[in-house]
């Protein structure tokens, strides 16, 4: 094979990657969510289109602070295609995010989607890391106006640096972006993970992973 082929493999290689990388293109104009359905596919199956509504295609609400009172003084109000059917096979949603001073949305990642954020009120120091083994932390100070992007799958936490609420609006490029929080999913799993798997995964003994298991 000559250095073109070789090219041209790896860039069709590349590009195959690329389409799959996130929710598939709709084979059609929509394909509501009939979330009564007892058919179970990658995704959601289609409600007929001729019972479909304006209302599939619309949420209200987004304009309503989210209730940060809790341990970690942030709320993250969904829209995703639990909340609008409409957005099945779109491969977008989107939400809002409240954050008390001090609040923090602790350390995460979304399975299946890029989320890229603007910040309508307030100030937000927003963080990723890289995967392993550089595992180098990117963070930013970003304010009103200003947007920051999280690449796919990376692990990453927003913190409220300012002396007032902060806001902000995030979209995803998944109808379904979900989220894993890395505290909750290793600690506070169900049922737990051994604390001698974490004891020595962590580098700690059993007392301080109970004691972490106890938060959750
Ligand atoms: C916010 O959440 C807290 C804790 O769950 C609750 O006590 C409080 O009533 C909620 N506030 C509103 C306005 O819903």
């Amino acid at each position: 094979m000559g250095k073109h082929m070789i090219f041209s493999c790896f860039l069709a290689l590349t590009l195959f990657n690329v389409a799959f990388a996130t929710d598939p293109m709709p084979l059609q104009d929509f394909c509501v969510a009939d979330n009564s359905s007892p058919v179970r596919v990658n995704g959601a199956p289609c409600k007929d289109p001729k019972l479909v509504t304006a209302e599939d295609f619309f949420f209200t609400g987004l304009n309503i602070p989210g209730n940060t009172s809790n341990a970690f003084g942030s709320k993250v109000t969904t829209v995703s295609v639990a909340e609008m059917p409409g957005l099945n096979t779109l491969g977008v949603s989107m939400a809002r995010i409240d954050f008390a001073p001090k609040g923090v949305n602790p350390p995460l990642f979304h399975p299946r989607a890029t989320g890229i954020l603007t910040v309508l009120e307030g100030t937000l120091l927003v963080g990723f890391v890289t995967s392993n083994p550089e595992n180098r932390l990117i963070t930013k100070v970003v304010q009103k106006g200003d947007v920051f992007v999280i690449p796919v799958g990376l692990v990453h936490f927003h913190r409220n640096v300012g002396d007032t609420n902060a806001v902000a609006v995030a979209a995803y490029s998944s109808q379904n972006p979900d989220s894993t929080a890395i505290g909750k999913a290793v600690f506070g799993s169900t049922p737990l993970i051994s604390d001698d798997v974490l004891a020595k995964a962590f580098q700690v003994n059993r007392n301080t992973i109970d004691g972490i298991q106890s938060k959750f």
